[in-house]
């Protein structure tokens, strides 16, 4: 296969744990006869500061371009950020523009966390159970993510407004990606949402309930948000198989799934839209860390698995790298955010870590 991949490391921890991304897109090159083009641009609080813009002209042609787009994470120290307008900051001068692009609309959240490796968990190893194997669905352009925003008085009171719409198309095409997923994955799918509050949630869980009915092989089940943020922490195996949430609760739910497992280190991501996908770690740039070689790279490692898997339909390479990913910690290794109780040997440095990886690709 031969693709162009973008590649935008970001700011902060991106470019180092991005490079280790690289390593093993190169393994995976060799080892199964593909050839991957690199063009690489500016991106986020750092193309701010040198271009002028967090998602310059020229780093739209080259995603315009790509078959595909790798992400690292953007954004500086409170600091830096403050120096830039509200309208520039990487989140919504850069991340949000990046989806609205390409419409991407179907959030793949893996949260991934083996029985044997209970030990990375917060949560005492009985509540991992049999191992924690969630895929969690996030809705990623709509909602109050991109409803108007206002500010403005009346009759002399302050006041703000984030307007948050779903349509039926918005609804339906991203609840037939769960569906088919559960249904390929034999597992249930589970719908969250805040339907005795928010008229948009119960109008998305009819919508999602319609298109249930074109799937009934596939186990459903409802459940509300903040329910769901209380039995995550308390039975975690409840929630294996799909879960679907709206754009704000699985931004929420995603990182409290992270911190379920252990680290937001190992959370990757993929974010598909209907022509054009991009792949990202769920978690940011983690400044304060940057430059010392001892950010996980899992995330932006997994997240080239997912564009192997989601975004170019190559399950076998994909596979290899989640299999080369697990296998780091089966051979007793970590990584220094997850690593307490490990013997100093088997911390690994961020590049050293994707050192392994390429290894047991290889091997
Ligand atoms: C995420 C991030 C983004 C979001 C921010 C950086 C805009 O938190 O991808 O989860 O809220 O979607
Ligand atoms: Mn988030």
């Amino acid at each position: 296969m031969q693709k162009n991949v973008a590649v935008l490391a970001g700011d902060g921890i991106g470019p180092e744990i991005m490079s280790e991304a690289l390593k093993v897109l190169k393994a995976v090159e060799v080892k199964f006869g593909h050839q991957f083009a690199l063009e690489f641009a500016p991106f986020g609080a750092g193309a701010y500061f040198s271009e002028g813009s967090p998602f310059p002209e020229k780093t739209k042609a080259v995603c315009d371009r790509a078959d595909v787009i790798l992400k690292g994470p953007v954004g500086l120290a409170v600091e830096r950020m403050n120096e830039i307008p509200q309208e520039h900051r990487p989140e919504v001068g850069a991340i949000l523009p990046l989806r609205k692009r390409y419409d991407t609309y179907a959030n793949f959240r893996p949260v991934r966390l083996p029985k044997a490796l209970a030990g990375f968990s917060p949560l005492k190893p009985e509540m991992i159970g049999e191992g924690i194997d969630i895929l969690m669905i996030r809705e990623l352009v709509g909602g109050i993510y991109f409803g108007k925003k206002t500010e403005g008085s009346a009759t002399g009171m302050q006041y703000a407004e984030d307007e948050c719409i779903y349509t039926d198309a918005q609804v339906r095409r991203v609840a037939v990606v769960a569906f088919d997923e559960a249904r390929k994955r034999k597992c249930k799918m589970i719908n969250i949402h805040k339907a005795n509050v928010l008229a948009t949630s119960r109008f998305w869980n009819a919508v999602v309930e319609d298109v249930a009915k074109l799937y009934p092989d596939v186990p459903y089940q409802s459940v509300l948000v903040d329910n769901a943020a209380y039995q995550l922490v308390i039975k975690p195996g409840m929630f294996n198989g799909v879960c679907l949430l709206e754009n704000m609760m699985g931004d929420i739910l995603t990182d409290q799934a992270g911190g379920v497992i252990g680290s937001l280190g190992l959370m990757p991501s993929a974010c598909i839209g209907p022509e054009k996908s991009y792949v990202e770690p769920a978690h940011g740039s983690a400044p304060d860390i940057a430059g010392q070689n001892i950010a996980n790279p899992y995330s932006m490692i997994g997240s080239v698995a997912l564009m192997f898997d989601k975004c170019l339909n190559l399950p076998v390479e994909a596979k290899a790298v989640w299999d080369a990913l697990f296998a780091v910690f089966e051979r007793g290794y970590t990584t220094s955010e997850l690593g307490s109780g490990y013997a100093p040997d088997k911390i690994l440095s961020t590049s050293a870590f994707g050192d392994l990886v390429v290894k047991i690709i290889q091997e």
